[in-house]
């Protein structure tokens, strides 16, 4: 049993489509529809966000919730943090506490590694810097596999800024060991040449900076926030959203299959024009979010759950 989730690196087929067909499970529960065993009963789990989040922090609390846990939940603004307290002994703290597991977030590229190295309880990486963002890449996955019934095959586009995006590098990991073929697209500020490097490697993972030459050919287009908080280029260039922007225009020349997903948040007008972000045929952005629910609670049961399940 895993205890630790760090990365989605490494982690063979067989490991994902076990987490996944757990989280598919828990759908239902996620969403309030069914009763979810209590197999957190009695177990406590840190929240520790040292980078803002929405999503990712209040679906770890809600997964935990529903699993008969409970979070302690701590965050960079508020917390010792701010006195000068290191994100190391911040970490042993809370685990002196006796927490059964750390979800943690930080810009620290490798973050959750060192803690996972230097504490007790199980750690699960809710995104290290640009490294990996592991439950999103699950949930990507997961949203693919209930949109075409499968993931091996499918021809999925990873749009924007890839070089700072913990998310596409989860999602190249795991949708590539689970036979997707996935396209890199960005400007080559976004997307540089390291990536040709990774491309050469493998033959599922191809790059173009060219999106238009590309859109009839795609079964899934995953659209990326640019990370100005990790300094993306200087800026967003005036003339991104006519070259990398999912625009009305550019959304009618997709299959009528396609689907639109996005981690959010969505910089409405940027990346992905308003109508195609709320098209509800094609987009998945929340249905992403639900998903995001049930695979967090199947890593926190195969993590630290009572091996009863008791219900
Ligand atoms: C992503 C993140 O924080 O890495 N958001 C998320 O977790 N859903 C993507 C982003 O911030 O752009």
């Amino acid at each position: 049993m895993a205890r630790h989730l760090l990365k989605l690196e490494g982690l063979d087929e067989a490991h994902l489509t076990s987490l996944l067909d757990r989280a598919a499970g828990f759908i239902p529960a996620a969403r309030g529809e069914a009763e979810a065993p209590a197999s957190l009963r009695g177990r406590l789990v840190a929240q520790l966000f040292f980078e803002d989040s929405t999503r990712t922090r209040l679906s770890f609390e809600a997964a935990t919730a529903r699993l008969g846990g409970r979070s302690l939940s701590l965050s960079g603004v508020g917390s010792s943090a701010s006195k000068g307290e290191t994100f190391l002994d911040t970490a042993l703290n809370v685990d002196a506490l006796g927490v059964d597991a750390m979800v943690v977030r930080s810009s620290i590229s490798g973050g959750a590694d060192l803690l996972a190295r230097n504490v007790r309880c199980a750690v699960i990486n809710a995104g290290d810097g640009r490294r990996e963002h592991p439950t999103q890449g699950l949930l990507d996955c997961l949203t693919i596999r209930e949109a075409f019934g499968k993931i091996s095959g499918v021809k999925v586009a990873i749009v924007g800024d890839i070089a700072n995006s913990r998310v596409a590098r989860s999602a190249i990991h795991s949708l590539t060991t689970l036979g997707a073929s996935v396209r890199l697209v960005g400007p080559p500020t976004l997307l540089p040449r390291s990536f040709a490097q990774i491309a050469a490697r493998h033959d599922l993972v191809s790059i173009t900076h060219d999106l238009d030459s590309i859109l009839p050919e795609l079964d899934v287009i995953m659209m990326l926030r640019v990370q100005l908080e990790r300094a993306a280029g200087g800026g967003i260039a005036a003339d991104y959203r006519e070259h990398y922007g999912l625009t009305h225009r550019r959304a009618l020349r997709l299959p009528a299959h396609c689907i639109v997903m996005h981690p959010g948040p969505v910089n409405r007008g940027v990346e992905v024009d308003d109508d195609v972000a709320d098209d509800g045929r094609r987009s998945q952005i929340l249905r992403q979010v639900t998903h995001g629910v049930a695979v967090r609670m199947a890593v926190l049961e195969e993590s630290v759950g009572r091996t009863d399940r008791v219900r």
